[in-house]
Parts: C-alpha cells; structure tokens; sequence
C-alpha cells in the first residue's frame, strides 16, 4: 500500500499566479532546497503549495502546527498495543521517508524546542533522527519542506530562531491586485466580473484601514465567501458584510465606515 496515498491530490487545484512564482518554486524544489510562504490570512499561500504540489506530481503531508504540539507529533511516536509497541511514523517522518512535500501550515505557533527537529532534514544531511526509535531517517530524494506563517499578528515572543530562517528560501505573499483578484472570484464563486470587481473594491478600502484599528485587512478567501453567498441567493450587500465585515471587527466606528463603502460601492 502506497503510505502517502491519503495526500496525493486527484484534481488540479485551481491557482491563478500573480508573477513568476511557479517557476521560482519549480527551481527550489528542483534544488531540493525548502520554501518559506509569508503572507497576510487568505492570501493563497495553501492553494498555491497545493497546485505546485500537484504540478510536481507529489503528494502533499500538510501539518497546521499550534504551540501545543510536541516533536512526537512532527516525528512518530510508540503506540501501545496487546501484542506489545508499535512505532508509528508521524506526518514529518512520512514525507521524508516516502518523498512527499511536508507543509507546516503557521509554523510560528510552534515551539522552537519542536521546530528544531526539521534543522538535519533543511540543510546539506537532509535526515531526521527519531531519537526514541534509535533510527536516523534518510530523506527520500523527492522529499521537501514548505513552511508558512503570517508574519502580520505574531508576537515578539513567537518567531523563527534565525537558525531556522537561514535554512529556507523564502516567497512574500500578499493579496493578488485588484484585477487578478476579481478574476480569482469569478473562477473560485462563479460571481459575475462587474459585481467581483466591485467586492474587491470594498475590500481595497478595507485594507486600507489595517493599522488603523483593523489588525488585517479584508482576505481573498472572504471575498471568495462573499461570491459563494451571493451564488446561494444572498444580496450582495448582505453577503458583504456577513462574509467581509462581520468576522473581521467588532469594533463599532469600523463597523460603520465598512458598512458606508458596501453602501457606497454596492448602493
Ligand atoms: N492566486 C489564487 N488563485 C486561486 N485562488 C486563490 C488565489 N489566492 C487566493 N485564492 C482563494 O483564496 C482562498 C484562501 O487562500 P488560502 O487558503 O491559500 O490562504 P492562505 O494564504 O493559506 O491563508 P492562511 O494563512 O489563513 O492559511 C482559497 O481557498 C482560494 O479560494
Ligand atoms: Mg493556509
């Protein structure tokens, strides 16, 4: 049985670029030299790993990492059965014993004490060691890490030690220009070009307001709710602010400016 079979992607995830990504991506992973995505929530950071991931024909291990997690959950741990113990590799250990892409999705929210494991498996040795199995795992040839964060809402106290930083190259992402994005809507919500041009509008004005009471900005992925309620039936004005106002303030004054450009752009 093919042990990365649960992570092989069956359809071409949808990805429109916004420069020369594809190809930058394609030159790292050809250099089996692992990647950084930094960028604001919503941006497309995981769709685009998904497409390359497809693109380059290999399965994707995706890890969403919080500081609860421990190197046992990046690297296996013993299970205990009747018939006695039982190493189980974890989703680290799988990628690089069986040649998938690992992602570690917010990596800053883990402790560094568990991010130190990927330091062999990122440089020249390109192993892990499982310490409590007293085996050192050689990475597959195919094997890459792709790690994420967004370098907006993390504390001082939450960063990469530099010696995890130097190991990777690195992509800065942002929301893709207005046009591209309204493009995006249309293809991921079916909305009409006018009216998702017009949803990018209210979320430019949006993003115009972080730092100014707003810690982030309107996402692609909320405009692309946006389009989805629409598609359902809702009013536009309505979905905008189910889907674009509601779940990022609570904050009355913003509120109200937010609601005057959906009346504005929409009205
Ligand atoms: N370039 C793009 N092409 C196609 N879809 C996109 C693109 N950028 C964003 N999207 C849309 O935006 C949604 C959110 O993107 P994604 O999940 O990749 O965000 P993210 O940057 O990984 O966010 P987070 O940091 O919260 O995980 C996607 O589900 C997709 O609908
Ligand atoms: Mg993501």
């Amino acid at each position: 049985m093919d042990p990365l079979h649960d992570w092989r992607l069956t359809a071409e995830p949808h990805y429109r670029p916004q420069g020369n990504e594809v190809a930058l991506y394609e030159a790292a992973y050809a250099a089996r030299l692992p990647v950084m995505l930094k960028g604001p929530t919503g941006c497309g950071k995981s769709r685009f790993v998904e497409f390359m991931a497809w693109r380059l024909g290999r399965p994707l291990v995706t890890v969403a990492c919080n500081e609860d997690m421990t190197a046992a959950d990046l690297v296996g741990r013993f299970l205990l059965e009747p018939t006695g113990t039982r190493w189980q590799d974890g989703p680290l250990t799988l990628a690089a014993r069986h040649g998938g892409i690992c992602y570690l999705d917010e990596v800053v929210e883990a402790r560094q004490d568990t991010t130190v494991v990927i330091h062999a498996l990122t440089d020249h040795r390109r192993c892990l060691p499982l310490d409590k199995k007293g085996e050192l795992v050689r990475a597959h040839p195919d094997f890459q890490l792709v790690i994420s964060y967004n370098p907006g809402y993390q504390s001082l106290m939450k960063d990469l030690k530099p010696s995890t930083r130097q190991r990777f190259t690195a992509f800065d992402f942002d929301y893709p220009p207005p046009a591209l994005e309204a493009q995006v809507l249309v293809a991921e919500s079916g909305l009409d070009a006018a009216l998702a041009a017009r949803l990018v509008e209210i979320a430019q004005a949006a993003r115009r307001l972080k730092g100014h009471g707003l810690a982030e900005g309107i996402s692609t992925r909320l405009l692309v709710n946006a389009g989805q309620l629409i598609a359902h039936g809702v009013a536009p004005r309505e979905a905008a602010r189910m889907a674009m106002v509601c779940p990022i303030t609570d904050d009355a004054d913003i509120r109200e400016s937010l609601d005057h450009a959906i009346d504005a752009v929409l009205g």
